[in-house]
């Protein structure tokens, strides 16, 4: 990470855990635990579980964010939820594009840049994933397979609303797996995220995009990753369920 020239941002990714009151009860008990972070700390929570979130965060550094948006601001979409109404309640963050939501609801790089330009058009923050299977690392196109995607999901994002996007880089084969790529590739692959951004917005601007590393991070491998140039923070999923361990990784984020 380099704090000069950019934010570190760890943020937990709870997928489908925990219910409204459990919610609760982990965000006060996270609370005083992150509260000399000098990292921002983020939660994505389910959907049920944003309005407790946001009330149990109130007054902390403790940031709320939801875990997908659909890309139209209403309609006749049953089941979905729009920016707007996020943002009503008092949401900062959505992940877009995590690789769960490719590979089970079919998303693709062009809706996810859709979901990005709705998701800034309603003032949330974005997190967009990013990441290679394990045949693409292998067949050698990872950093052109992240190029690609990150330069089609920022497609029509002005300059100076990438204050408001973080990129997470998170190899597909290390997520939840307990396999994490080691910190040279997550360095070398944050890098090609970084090059690409620099190819559509310049150098300059690149430089201040927060870049996380996402895929197995953990109390014992934060510190490695971290240190890395080009590692600005995590996305966090089984890691960010546990009080301790979710606190260990800010506290490495935060040195
Ligand atoms: P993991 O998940 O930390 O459990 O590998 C990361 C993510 O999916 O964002």
């Amino acid at each position: 990470m380099n704090t000069q020239l950019r934010r570190t941002v760890i943020a937990g990714n709870w997928k489908m855990n925990k219910t409204p009151s459990e919610t609760t009860a982990f965000i006060k008990e996270l609370a005083p635990c992150v509260a000399d972070a000098t990292c921002d700390v983020v939660c994505c929570v389910p959907y049920v579980c944003l309005q407790n979130a946001i009330e149990a965060a109130k007054g902390t550094n403790i940031k709320i964010g939801a875990q997908n948006i659909h890309f139209e601001p209403k309609g006749a979409y049953t089941g979905e939820i729009a920016a707007d109404m996020l943002n009503d309640l008092g949401v900062e963050y959505v992940i877009i594009g995590h690789s769960e939501r490719r590979q089970y609801f079919a998303e693709t790089d062009e809706t996810c840049n859709k979901k990005v330009l709705a998701a800034l058009a309603a003032g949330l923050k974005v997190i967009l994933c990013v990441g290679e299977h394990k045949e693409q690392r292998l067949q050698g196109v990872t950093n052109e397979l992240v190029g690609m995607q990150t330069k089609i999901a920022l497609q029509n994002v002005k300059a100076e609303d990438l204050k408001n996007v973080i990129i997470a880089y998170e190899p597909v084969w290390a997520i939840g797996t307990g396999l994490t790529a080691t910190a040279e590739q997550a360095d070398e692959t944050n890098g090609a995220v970084r090059a690409a951004v620099a190819d559509v917005y310049g150098k300059d601007v690149a430089e201040t995009v927060t870049i996380q590393y996402g895929g197995s991070m953990n109390a014992g491998n934060a510190d490695e990753l971290l240190a890395k140039y080009h590692v600005d923070g995590g996305l966090i999923g089984g890691a960010s369920l546990k009080v301790p361990d979710f606190t260990s990784i800010v506290k490495s984020a935060s040195k």
